[in-house]
């Protein structure tokens, strides 16, 4: 479904994702591994179209993805939840929403289908959804900024790592919801994280991001008793 050869992304006149080559195929749901500054977020957004490769080949499903505007991959069934969340605070919830489903905003049919989807997914979102966006708790917003995602109906979804800042309880909660979004949903998932247990005990497989390098791949059930991956990620 995706194919990176080759990617190195440029920012700020640093190589911040060098040489980057990986694969996910339908249905997959795929850890990105990586401490402070390995490089997570600039290939999540190099693949969303937010950033431009400056050398290599990014497909989707089959179509080059290097030149397309951000938008137009948000159409092609690609849709990033990105760091830190982004949403518009001073919006409702419901409104928060709606801005995901952008893309498709003539076919009222099936965001209401993708609506419902995403409130049977996070009942709060239901209940509160006339309360502004900016009033949630950390927890809550995630959770919306994944249903935003959700409302583009994305084939694949990449998820900049949702956990960051929240407390153990509400971190595992976002975890049996994101594995529901795999396993029930059959959406293809690129998860990044730098709480590798988490991930590692959900995703099927996973990649190590050193430098903007790649070093390490393989069944998250192997990565998870990697020395490396322990001693850098596992507090081991
Ligand atoms: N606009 C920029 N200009 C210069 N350097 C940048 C810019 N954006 C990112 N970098 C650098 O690129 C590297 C990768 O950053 P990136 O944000 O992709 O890492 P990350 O893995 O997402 O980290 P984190 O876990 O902290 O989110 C870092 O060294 C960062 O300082
Ligand atoms: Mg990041």
């Amino acid at each position: 479904m995706l194919k990176l050869t080759n990617v190195t992304t440029v920012v700020g006149g640093f190589p911040a994702v060098r040489d980057v080559s990986l694969e996910i195929k339908k249905g997959e749901f795929v850890a990105l591994l990586g401490s402070n500054g390995a490089g997570k977020t600039t290939l999540f957004r190099t693949i969303a179209g937010v950033l431009k490769p400056s050398k290599g080949v990014i497909e989707f499903n089959g179509k080059q993805l290097n030149n397309l505007p951000a938008h137009k991959i948000v159409m092609l069934g690609l849709s990033l939840c990105p760091e830190g969340r982004q949403l518009f605070p001073h919006l409702s919830v419901y409104k928060n929403l709606m801005m995901g489903a952008y893309t498709r905003r003539n076919d009222h049919k099936g965001i209401q289908l993708s609506l419902e989807q995403v409130y049977e997914l996070f009942p709060i979102l239901k209940e509160r959804k006339n309360q502004l966006a900016g009033t949630f708790s950390g927890g809550q917003q995630q959770m919306l900024a994944i249903g935003r995602a959700l409302m583009s109906k994305p084939d694949m979804l990449l998820l900049d790592e949702p956990s960051i800042g929240l407390a153990p309880l509400v971190v595992q909660k976002i975890a049996d919801v994101i594995k529901n979004i795999s396993k029930e949903m059959g959406t293809t998932v690129f998860l990044s994280e730098q709480n590798a247990n988490m991930a590692l005990m959900i995703t099927d497989r996973g990649y190590v991001l050193e430098n903007g390098k790649i070093v390490l791949a393989g069944p998250s059930s192997e990565l998870i008793y990697n020395e490396t991956v322990k001693k850098a990620y596992l507090g081991a």
